[in-house]
């Protein structure tokens, strides 16, 4: 499985907290939020750097700045929406796309319901954010769809896996990189994530 855990102490402390099924949606929006964001500075090491000259007040200095490359951020509606305002404070120019799926109760094939991207896609490195990656029937879902639109590079990045949901999307998409702050067991019976924390879109907006 080609799948990278990010193992950090915060990210790990937060997710604790953030699966407890005492932690109430307000609680849970705002760890999604700092997770998000700390999962953002790892994936973005490898964001190239150019060297500038910044003028201090003491002369001047030898620096680096991001070197303009165009970043977009695709949330999968609806639980991917808490984890974009974490990924926004730290890339604040990034564009964001959305994507529109649910997953069928019965078969939990995806359903596309919307799709809304920056029209220069082409340009620009994508980051396709959701929380869950249980079947990878909806991340599959996405990445093709992005793909369509003639993306190039594309990131995938989530809470928590199960190994299905991993080797799925390896299969049908080896060349993207994903990111997991966990990987669980396995899936039970209903394609739900075992432990996960449940459902993560009722979970963040309190529909359930
Ligand atoms: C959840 C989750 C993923 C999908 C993962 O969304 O946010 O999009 O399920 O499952 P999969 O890997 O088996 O496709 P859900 O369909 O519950 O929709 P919601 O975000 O609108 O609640
Ligand atoms: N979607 C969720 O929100 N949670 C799961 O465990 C699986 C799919």
């Amino acid at each position: 499985m080609k799948v990278k855990v990010i193992d950090h102490p915060l990210v790990q402390h937060k997710l604790s907290l953030i699966r407890d099924i005492k932690t109430g949606p307000k609680e849970f929006r705002e760890l999604l939020e700092e997770i998000s964001m700390l999962m953002t500075y790892e994936i973005t090491r490898d964001l190239p750097l150019e060297d500038i000259t910044v003028e201090t007040p003491m002369g001047p200095c030898a620096c680096k700045t991001l070197s303009g490359k165009k970043v977009g951020i695709v949330p999968v509606l609806r639980a991917g929406l808490g984890m974009l305002s974490g990924m926004l404070r730290l890339i604040p120019t990034a564009k964001v796309g959305h994507i529109g799926l649910y997953r069928d109760p019965q078969t939990l094939k995806p359903v596309e319901y919307y799709c809304k991207l920056p029209t220069d896609v082409a340009e620009r490195d994508f980051i396709i954010v959701d929380p869950m990656l249980a079947t990878g029937g909806s991340s599959v879902a996405s990445i093709d769809l992005l793909q369509r639109y003639g993306v190039k590079h594309i990131k995938l990045m989530c809470l928590v896996a199960a190994p299905e949901g991993v080797r799925l999307v390896n299969e049908k998409h080896p060349e993207v990189e994903i990111y997991v702050a966990a990987l669980d067991d396995h899936l039970n019976d209903h394609g739900y994530i075992i432990p996960g924390l449940g459902d993560a879109g009722d979970r963040i907006f309190g529909t359930k």
